[in-house]
Parts: structure tokens; sequence; C-alpha cells
């Protein structure tokens, strides 16, 4: 890895200890699998980050925003340029008016999913129950529109906020967003060329009033059954591909063509859910990546389904 002296010099001056050089990205992704990221950041403040992206944007040097990691395969090779991590500013949860039919929560992108979920149960309010038990943060499920069978981010945002990669900020309205199964498009008129993704800085979304013991007992329910379907103990990246259409889910149809254990290193196609592949404890980016093409092969030949890759592959 060989990022500029000068530009180490310029991160560690204005940064100090929340930037790392060289940092294994196994460190931050739940597949633990991954090489090193040229520099990772954690800004404090919103104005931190804005310096950030503006001076990267000057330099030519490529950042990429990460939420918990939970998605995402980075290659044995790391990431060139700087990984921004929010975790260290905009995490906030709030209720802009509690007294309002509609409840109207403003959600920090580095905040998890998770205390989302844990908020919106503390408060009776309804609409997250496909969120429950997904590891990632707001901004990294709104970025991959994260869900489930019954229901996706798409589902509860009004609107976001973000930087833009020259250091503007903008308010979009989710009819200016266009989200997708497991994706989402910019507007055309971002003018995202040069710069990269715009970061998702905030959400405001939207959920119903209900009752807090009914929505207790639901979450519990769905958590039970989560935790017996899926490998929740295991490293991971949740499911490795698309759901295709049709009735067959990807796991249906990987478990169907008898993959289940079937391992590469120490990436293994978990028996417990067969579209989730977990990391025994040393596999690598390569190894994932062999099963990965194993797995697709193994579906087309059977069933001429061709499975679509899920995580975000980065590197
Ligand atoms: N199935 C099998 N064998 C398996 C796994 C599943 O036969 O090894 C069968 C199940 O019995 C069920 C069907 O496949 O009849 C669907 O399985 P499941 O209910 O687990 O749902 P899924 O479609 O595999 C989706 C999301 C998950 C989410 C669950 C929660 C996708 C790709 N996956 O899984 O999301 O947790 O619903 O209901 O959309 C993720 O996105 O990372 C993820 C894990």
């Amino acid at each position: 890895m060989t990022m500029d002296r000068a530009v180490r010099a310029w991160l560690t001056k204005t940064f100090g200890g929340d930037v790392r050089f060289d940092e294994p990205m196994s460190r931050h992704t739940s597949f633990r699998v991954g090489g090193p990221a040229e520099a990772l950041v954690r800004p404090r403040e919103k104005d931190d980050l804005v310096r950030l992206v503006c001076w990267a944007a000057e330099q030519g040097i490529a950042r990429m925003p990460l939420g918990a990691g939970s998605n995402m395969l980075v290659r044995e090779n790391g990431i060139k340029g700087i990984v921004i991590v929010l975790d260290n500013c905009h995490t906030s949860i709030i209720e802009n008016d509690p007294t309002s039919a509609v409840a109207c929560i403003t959600a920090g992108a580095g905040a998890k999913l998770a205390a989302l979920c844990a908020y919106a149960l503390k408060n009776g309010l309804k609409g997250l129950n496909f969120a429950l038990g997904i590891p990632g943060t707001v901004g990294g499920s709104i970025r991959v529109n994260a869900g489930a069978r019954n229901g996706s981010m798409a589902d509860v945002i009004d609107s976001i906020s973000v930087l833009l990669p020259q250091g503007s900020f903008r308010d979009l309205k989710k009819s200016a967003l266009d989200f997708y199964y497991r994706g989402l498009d910019w507007p055309k008129d971002l003018a995202l060329e040069d710069g990269g993704d715009p970061i998702i800085l905030e959400a405001a979304l939207r959920l119903q009033r209900g009752d807090k013991r009914d929505l207790k007992k639901q979450a519990e329910q769905i958590m039970r059954q989560r935790k017996a379907q899926q490998p929740w103990r295991d490293a991971s990246a949740g499911c490795i591909f698309k759901n295709p259409e049709g009735e067959q889910s990807a796991g249906q149809l990987i478990d169907m063509a008898g993959l289940k254990g079937k391992s590469i290193g120490d990436a293994e196609v978990s028996s417990c859910h067969a579209n989730f592949i977990i990391n025994r404890g040393q596999a690598t980016a390569d190894d994932v990546l062999a099963l990965m093409d194993l797995v697709r092969s193994t579906v087309f030949q059977r069933y001429q389904i061709q499975l679509e890759t899920e995580v975000k592959i980065v590197g």
C-alpha cells in the first residue's frame, strides 16, 4: 500500500487517534475477512467529516463510507483510499413530535439498526419488524435497501439528507430516490461523476403507533425464529445471494443442490441456512469468492438459475 507521505501527515494532523493506516478490514466486517484499507477515519463531528470529504475530492483520493461492514466482502488486496466510518458521529435517534398521529423519527446514519429497532419497541412504534436481527447501520441499510420478506428500508423512509462529494448537502425526498430490491439509485441530477457516492448523514422515517406489549411479543417471536433459522453466532455477511425471481429462494436452491457444509479453505456453506457462507476462522476473500463461484455454477447446472451476488464486493 502506498499512501503518499503528505497525505498521511495531513490525516494524522487533522484526525489524530481517529485515523488508522493500513487497517485490516477483517476488523471492520462481520465476515472477519479482508485486506487493509490505506486509511480508515472515524470523524467525531460533522465539520470534520465535511472537511475530510472536501479534501479527499481536491486530492483525488477515493473515499468509501462504511456502516457496520455487515453486508460486505473485502478482497485480500484491500481498499485504496480512505474508508470513512460514521460510528463516532451521526448516531442519534430522536422523535420529532411525539404527539403526532404518525411518528416521524430522525435517525443518524451511524446508528445501528438494532438501536433503531430497540427505540421503536420502547416507544411503541411499528413498521420495523423486517429490520429485527439485521446487523447493519441506518446509513448502510438504506444504501442497500436492507430488508427481509416482510419489508425493506424503502417502506419506512420519508427523506434522507446526504453529503455530496464536493461538500454540499442535499435533502432528498423518497420520491427522488429509486429504491429497488437490495439497492438504491441516486437522482440523475446529483452530478457525482468524479467524487463517488454521496454519504448518507441521516434519515427521516415514518412509523405507525402501536401497542407496546404486542410489538414486543411479535419482536421476540421474530428474533426467536431468526436465531433458529440463521447462523447468527458465526462470522458471515448475511445472505450472500439475492433471491431470484420465482418460487424458490436462493437458500432453498443451494440447499436442494446439496451444498450445505461444502467448504473451500475456512469458508463454508452454512449447514443452518444455505444462503449464508460462514467464516470458520481463517477464511480469506479468495476462499469465499471461490466457494461463491462453486455455488453459483452448481445451482446453474442443476436449475438453470443464475444467482446474483447480494453482498457488496470491494477492493
Ligand atoms: N430454506 C431452505 N434451506 C435453507 C434456507 C432456507 O430450504 O438452507 C427455505 C426456508 O425453509 C424457506 C425459504 O427457503 O421456506 C426462505 O427462507 P427464509 O425464510 O430464511 O428467507 P430467505 O429468503 O432465505 C430473506 C432475506 C434475509 C432475511 C430473511 C428473514 C434475502 C436474500 N434474504 O431470506 O436477509 O433475514 O428473509 O425472513 O432477501 C440478508 O439480506 O442478508 C438476509 C439474511
